[in-house]
């Protein structure tokens, strides 16, 4: 796809994160067979993914706690924003909860999270991330994910949710943007 600059190519098809999605949601499930599981969606660009992936799992209820975060402007990471009033304390407490996000590029997002719902004591608390960057594998980064759909090389990708400047997260596909 073309458009003005942003050459974007495929990286990922819809039918491979179709398939892995699937697979996540089954292992989650497998982890935590009796739910119900919190899915806490960081926005805007978890939504495409989150969607899909809850309605994986087929057999165990899913209560939904929406939150905002946004660290880029257009493929530059800087300062971590945060939009607390989503949070709802009700559905974290006492809950398994689950942080679902596009991406981990640096980690800051998921840290900051991670530290925001623990002070909300969850029973247990996961994280689920359809794609890790290089740093990831490389081991330079302090956190974890428990769930992981694809490793990829440090390239900028937008597309299922995924944006340069707010666009391209209607793309049914990953796509690396050059
Ligand atoms: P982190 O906090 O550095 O791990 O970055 C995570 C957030 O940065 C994600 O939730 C994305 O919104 C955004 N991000 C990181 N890399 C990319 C990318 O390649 N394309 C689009 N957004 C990205
Ligand atoms: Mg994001």
């Amino acid at each position: 796809m073309e458009n003005q600059s942003h050459n974007i190519h495929q990286i990922i098809g819809p039918d491979d994160l179709a398939r892995r999605v699937a697979q996540i949601a089954a292992q989650i499930q497998d982890d935590l067979p009796q739910g119900p599981i919190t899915l806490v969606p960081i926005l805007d660009g978890a939504f495409i993914f989150a969607a899909d992936l809850a309605r994986n799992f087929k057999d165990i209820p899913i209560e939904l706690c929406f939150y905002k975060a946004k660290s880029y402007e257009g493929n530059q990471s800087g300062e971590l924003t945060t939009y607390d009033p989503l949070l709802d304390p009700a559905k974290i407490t006492g809950r398994n909860v689950l942080i679902v996000d596009d991406i981990l590029d640096t980690g800051k997002t998921l840290s900051v999270l991670q530290d925001k719902l623990s002070q909300h004591a969850p029973q247990s608390l996961k994280t689920c991330v359809l794609l890790a960057k290089d740093h990831y594998r490389q081991g330079d980064l302090d956190i974890k994910a428990d769930y992981i759909g694809f490793e990829i090389p440090d390239v900028f990708v937008v597309g299922y949710g995924l944006d340069f400047n707010g666009l391209y997260r209607n793309l049914p596909f990953i796509g690396e943007m050059t």
